[in-house]
């Protein structure tokens, strides 16, 4: 790498509780002059001040956070085709704005980073974000990946369980798969990105549910049972907390024999 090239740090921060942040992490934070926060709405105003406590509370010297509005994305396409090419539009548009950020706010030779909820390499788009900035070849930078613990690794931790049983299999699925993932052979599935509330079709099969949401802040909530007997449940506290917030996260795994054990 030549000294005068851009340097791009992309930092798991965790999923909610700012201990979660790996040592790693901070070392990795300490090395940045800039950081980069994509966002909008509610959600982005609480995201951004856990993001500025975090750098409050581990770095000493100045930094500066260069905000950017995240692009409009079409959120009405139903069918998976059109569901893939609306995120890869939005993808793209996103690399328009950190592409610009890139090389407007961090000089040749400096260090850059995007605080990456959770872990990067998990339903996240800023590696395949970066990759397209340089694919075009505007703007030379090179970037590095520091793992975060995810919000997968923090619903098991709360639950104490294991996400696969002994020898099994499982698989991560987001909310609008989950018809076609379930049952998954003999494994679980853990369902993320779930804004349809897909659990609710799946009662009468015998699934146990482990939910989480707003998991490592103070505003966790923790719901575990028979899906049979806790959906009803799930779905009024999912609405209350969204009236209340403005916007959820939640997560959570399904099991089909919960007595299995782990592995
Ligand atoms: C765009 S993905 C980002 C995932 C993130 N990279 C990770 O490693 O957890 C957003 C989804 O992650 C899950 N998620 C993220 N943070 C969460 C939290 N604190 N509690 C529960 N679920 C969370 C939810 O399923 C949410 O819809």
């Amino acid at each position: 790498m030549s000294t005068r090239e851009r340097r791009i740090l992309v930092i798991g921060m965790g999923a909610g509780d700012p201990d979660h942040l790996t040592l790693a992490a901070v070392k990795a934070m300490r090395r940045a002059e800039v950081f980069f926060v994509l966002g909008k709405g509610r959600e982005k105003e609480s995201l951004t001040r856990l993001r500025r406590d975090i750098l409050d509370e581990h770095l000493s010297g100045p930094y500066r956070i260069v905000e950017a509005a995240d692009p409009w994305r079409d959120r009405e396409q139903e069918d998976r085709a059109g569901y893939t090419s609306a995120v890869h539009d939005w993808r793209r548009r996103r690399a328009d704005v950190c592409e610009r950020l890139i090389r407007e706010e961090l000089a040749p030779g400096g260090t850059g980073a995007f605080l990456v909820w959770g872990d990067p390499a998990l339903y996240d788009s800023t590696l395949a974000v970066l990759e397209d900035i340089r694919a075009r070849g505007t703007v030379d930078f090179d970037h590095e990946v520091v793992p975060g613990i995810s919000s997968v690794s923090a619903l098991a931790a709360r639950h104490r369980i294991t996400l696969n049983r002994v020898g099994r299999p499982v698989r991560l699925t987001p909310g609008r798969r989950l018809a076609e993932d379930f049952p998954n052979d003999d494994g679980d599935l853990v369902v993320m990105l779930d804004a349809q509330e897909a659990y609710t079709r799946l009662t009468g099969e015998g699934v146990w549910i482990y939910w989480g949401a707003y998991l490592g802040t103070p505003d966790e909530i923790l719901v575990v049972g028979p899906l049979d007997e806790v959906a009803e449940r799930i779905t009024r506290l999912r609405a209350e907390a969204r009236a209340r917030h403005g916007w959820i996260m939640d997560t959570y795994l399904l099991r089909l024999q919960p007595e299995g054990g782990e592995g």
